[in-house]
């Protein structure tokens, strides 16, 4: 990786304002509720990082999002639930203040001895956060002696937390240098971006393939094979001349997978089979179909045995695999087998010594209901950073860190 990091620099002493993405799932809507954190795997992600800075004598000023609130008044995403599973899980008191910058947030920070660890309230909650706004982001720097992104998950948003305020820091002569999932992260997608060893598979899958259009073109330059499932299967199937009953297709997106299919129909590799079920219903009665013959009034919820039998035979060789979404509806359980028995032939290939990188968002969801998580060599941590990256983006979070 050609970016600086937290062991290139002296963190002893150090005020150390740190961007996480602790943009986890919340137990409510309702503010009114008792909200609590349900899925606490960004916020353990990120405990190496600063588990490394407090040990090397720091402390932390911590910011992230969580979710997308339209103004400070939407108080279902104050980050007060995020601090309770942080202090559980680093276990060390956290001090929580209720603003994003400003003379609470300083006096705080004035405070602050090596070990003490302070989250500010959610960066979203500042109007200047989304515009990337130079003054929030002069406001943010001046809080800091070094400035660490460990928010991989948003590294795809030129915001002030993670772009601008790593701008500010360099004109200012501090360091900005990326934390250990930041890393890991770089490390693994980079190198099935610009190295990947082969044979390189990819399996593609997910609602619409109207989003991934650009990765697919990407991964054709790049993978000796496509494997196509989920939903978007459906558009493809579509565009090769079949009838696809009541199945999701997307009819603007038909022109550019006939486009994809002409390109390198040879190398996408569709589904010869489908589950297919009346309505979008978990208990709807399931039927196997050949993509030949799918029912009028049927629609296809996830690949058939032949197909995860020939996605098998195609990833058996593979030094790398890439999957980024789900091939059915596999928060049904009758529409997740193609997902959980892809998910298990893939934690066979590690073992086998291949290389195996999960996409964020659904993807790595899939692979931890499966409770196939740690089997993999690789499972990202952020949905929209890992595609744009995949496609081949230099995304603005990690752009703006010190070279090496
Ligand atoms: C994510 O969950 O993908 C990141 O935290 C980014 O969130 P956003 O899509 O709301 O910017």
């Amino acid at each position: 990786m050609n970016k600086k990091t937290i062991e290139d620099i002296g963190l002893k002493g150090k005020k150390v304002l740190v961007r996480v993405d602790f943009n986890v799932p919340l137990s409510s809507k309702d503010p009114n509720d008792e909200i609590t954190v349900t899925d606490d795997t960004r916020i353990r992600a990120a405990l190496p990082t600063l588990n490394y800075l407090l040990d090397e004598g720091a402390a932390l000023i911590l910011c992230s999002h969580l979710g997308r609130p339209s103004s400070p008044d939407d108080k279902q995403f104050t980050m007060d639930p995020v601090a309770m599973a942080l202090s559980d899980a680093l276990e060390r008191p956290v001090i929580k203040v209720d603003e994003v910058v400003g003379d609470a947030v300083s006096d705080a920070v004035a405070d602050l001895e090596p070990g003490d660890v302070l989250l500010l309230e959610n960066t979203r909650f500042h109007p200047g956060e989304k515009k990337n706004d130079a003054d929030l982001s002069r406001q943010l720097a001046e809080l800091a002696d070094v400035y660490v992104n460990d928010a991989f998950g948003s590294a795809h948003r030129a915001h002030a937390s993670t772009e601008g305020v790593a701008q500010v820091m360099r004109s200012q002569g501090k360091p900005s240098v990326a934390g250990y999932l930041m890393g890991k992260e770089i490390e693994a997608l980079g190198t099935a971006v610009a190295n990947p060893p082969h044979p390189y598979i990819a399996i593609m899958g997910g609602a619409k393939i109207s989003d991934k259009i650009k990765l697919i073109d990407n991964l054709l330059q790049t993978a000796d094979k496509i494997l196509i499932g989920g939903g978007m299967a459906n558009t493809f199937l579509r565009a090769s001349g079949y009838e696809t009953g009541k199945s999701l297709v997307e009819e603007e997106a038909l022109p550019e997978a006939k486009r994809l299919l002409e390109k390198a129909s040879e190398r996408l590799i569709l589904p010869a089979d489908v589950i297919v079920a009346p309505e979008f219903d978990p208990d709807a009665p399931d039927e196997v179909a050949m993509v030949n013959a799918i029912p009028a009034d049927q629609m296809a919820l996830d690949i058939g045995h032949q197909t995860v039998a020939r996605f098998k035979e195609e990833i058996r060789d593979a030094k790398l695999v890439v999957w980024n979404g789900p091939m059915g509806v596999f928060e049904m359980p009758r529409f997740a087998k193609g997902t959980f028995q892809l998910a298990e032939a893939l934690a066979e290939l590690v073992d086998l010594g291949a290389e195996v990188i999960i996409g964020g968002g659904d993807s790595a969801a899939a692979v931890q209901q499966a409770g196939l998580s740690e089997k993999m060599s690789h499972v990202s941590t952020g949905g929209g950073a890992s595609l744009e990256m995949l496609e081949g983006k230099l995304l603005p979070g990690i752009a703006a860190l010190d070279d090496r």
